[in-house]
């Protein structure tokens, strides 16, 4: 369960959509979805809301059973229900016929001439997507924590909040890519104390420090150990709060160090990202316990200051009992900077499913504070598993470390370099598109595996598993997508040339296997709707392993160029090619939003 499920879902209103094909690609069952909608409405208006489903037909191409359902309030019989529905159905450029089966299921039949141009847009104007509103989104993503690793859970929150925003990013909106690092908080002070003593001339010489997480340990070691020590600490975090130079000179080295290192992973994974970290907040989360004191809000528990929500959530820790501000307070002024300041009309925040309970104490706070108010902002909180070993016990390295995010993506590109070594891929390809081909699959193996099931179950991670060039895994759809691509270029044919051939033909689909491919392309548009309604990004792998085993089953059954016995090519299809170069288009805008690099060569 998402907790966006119980808040709004923001879905397209007709007037969001414009009837004009030609320029964009239709999401054939949420049309499908309203044309019903609206007809019933105008036929029967005593129902109020009618729910209309779409589904894949084995008779037609769709089906709609609203009829049941209505019979019932009607107390009419279904197939006379049905039969007025289709009587009142308007003409529609994607229809090309309704008919009735059964008690009263409406048959829906698309027109193949609109089929043909969507396909054919396909490879004219790449994919297009579905008109959309657009709306101002922040997406909190990644966001690991200064002078700690970057651990799995964050490569997860990285991975899915990134394919979020490319999805969200194609689909027009105006998207806000944040990572919220944990850059404040009493673990400085310590920090701050242990920096002045190890390298007193910080201040001068950058402090020439490699392994942040052993300089962290061995602060932490004397501050629970070292009386004295414990005292400078809390000085130190006095003084910075307080703003002193030399203490803020301190921190932003430590914090340098830290980003640094983060920026290696996300260089390597291509990954744009705005650090916006919890000390940004400073000032604001002062004037928000101001203002949540005057409303009345907050009251007193130990000595803490803690807010309750409406819901019977666990209380949000505004202040603690020294007067210092928590993880809690920090989000509650950042909610507020995002929807008054940054004018967010749509907040999505990627962390694990651990975090559920905070996130829904302080959606629920801030409603009540009327920071945010449910009718005109969506939040998500978009949750994931925890990673697993092969041993389906906590990620560990062998000898019971937590895994360094750079290790491991290293070890992902000497495991790809030994599966293409394997596969004899070095004897055909350069130096240079070897080296592509093995940074793209170990990458892309990683992210697709982390995106290809229900993120909210906990996930095992296998290099073998993901590496595999069989089943639905990133080496085997993007080493398929390759083939693809290869088709035309094996047989002397440009891009250009299919796209002329394209331009000035109309597409001829008469295969069996031709009209399945071309209806599975026309499916992703409404995939991508359906993504941004919960945020699940699955689906869209399951689509592009989908497209690619239609594509087998077409290529299997239908010539795209003939060759005689001595390998001489006797004919091109041209059509067939068209449609091949439609199949690319899709796998390729797939992948670039699950925000994985494709190859020509492989
Ligand atoms: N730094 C947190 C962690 O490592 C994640 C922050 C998520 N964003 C937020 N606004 N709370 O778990």
């Amino acid at each position: 369960m998402t907790f966006s499920s119980t808040i709004i879902v923001f879905s397209q209103s007709v007037s969001e959509r414009s009837g004009d094909w030609s320029s964009h690609m239709c999401n054939i069952m949420g049309h499908l979805e309203e044309l019903f909608t609206s007809t019933i409405t105008r036929t029967f208006p005593e129902i109020d809301k009618p729910i209309v489903q779409i589904q894949v037909s084995k008779h037609a191409d769709y089906q709609c059973n609203a009829a049941m359902t209505m019979a019932k309030t009607l107390k009419k019989n279904p197939r006379e229900v049905g039969e007025t529905v289709v009587k009142n159905f308007p003409e529609d450029p994607v229809i090309s016929k309704l008919d009735l089966s059964g008690p009263g299921f409406i048959n829906i039949y698309l027109d193949k001439e609109f089929l043909k141009q969507q396909v054919t847009n396909i490879v004219l104007q790449g994919v297009t997507p579905p008109p959309t509103k657009r709306r101002r989104v922040v997406v909190d993503f990644s966001s690991p924590n200064i002078a700690k690793e970057m651990h799995v859970g964050h490569l997860r929150s990285t991975i899915i909040g990134d394919s979020i925003c490319h999805l969200l990013e194609f689909l027009g909106h105006d998207v806000l890519r944040l990572n919220h690092l944990g850059d404040w908080g009493t673990q400085f002070g310590m920090l701050i104390a242990h920096l002045k003593d190890e390298f007193p001339d910080f201040a001068n010489n950058p402090p020439p420090i490699s392994d942040l997480q052993a300089f962290y340990k061995a602060s932490k070691k004397r501050f629970d150990e070292d009386e004295e020590f414990k005292k400078r600490a809390y000085e130190a975090v006095v003084k910075l709060q307080a703003h002193d130079p030399a203490h803020k000179k301190g921190w932003e080295e430590i914090c340098e160090i830290s980003k640094n290192e983060f920026q290696k992973v996300y260089d390597k994974l291509k990954i744009r990202i705005t650090d916006r970290g919890e000390s940004f907040y400073q000032s604001r989360m002062e004037s928000l316990v101001k203002e949540l004191t005057d409303a009345g809000l907050l009251q007193e528990d130990n000595g803490r200051m803690v807010m309750f929500g409406d819901g019977g959530e666990i209380p949000l820790t505004i202040v603690k009992s020294d007067g210092g501000f928590t993880y809690d307070t920090s989000d509650m002024a950042c909610i507020k900077q995002r929807i008054e300041e940054e004018k967010g009309e749509w907040l999505i925040y990627v962390t694990d499913a651990g975090q559920s309970e905070h996130f829904k104490s302080f959606f629920a706070c801030s409603k009540k504070a009327k920071i945010y108010d449910p009718a005109k902002v969506r939040v998500d909180h978009v949750q994931f598993g925890v990673v697993l070993g092969e041993d389906k016990k906590k990620f560990k390295t062998r000898s019971g470390d937590t895994v360094r995010l750079i290790d491991l993506l290293d070890e992902g590109c000497q495991r790809s370099e030994e599966k293409l070594k394997e596969k004899e891929r070095d004897k055909v390809l350069s130096e240079e598109e070897f080296k592509k081909a093995r940074d793209a699959v170990a990458y892309g193996c990683i992210k697709y595996a982390d995106l290809c099931h229900d993120r909210t179950r906990d996930y095992i991670f296998s290099f073998d598993r993901m590496l595999d060039f069989r089943g639905n895994t990133a080496a085997y759809l993007l080493y398929a997508l390759t083939r693809i691509c290869s088709i035309a270029r094996t047989a002397g044919v440009k891009k250009e040339d299919i796209t002329e051939e394209a331009k000035k033909n109309p597409l001829v689909l008469e295969h069996e296997k031709e009209w399945k491919l071309a209806r599975t392309l026309l499916k992703l548009p409404d995939v991508l709707v359906k993504l941004t309604e919960d945020l699940y990004m699955h689906p869209l792998c399951e689509f592009l392993y989908e497209v690619s085993s239609v594509f087998t089953e077409f290529y299997d059954n239908c010539y795209c160029v003939e060759k005689d016995q001595s390998g001489n090519i006797v004919k091109i299809n041209y059509n067939r090619l068209i449609l091949c170069e439609a199949v690319a288009t899709v796998m390729e805008q797939c992948f670039a939003i699950l925000g994985i690099e494709t190859l020509e060569k492989m």
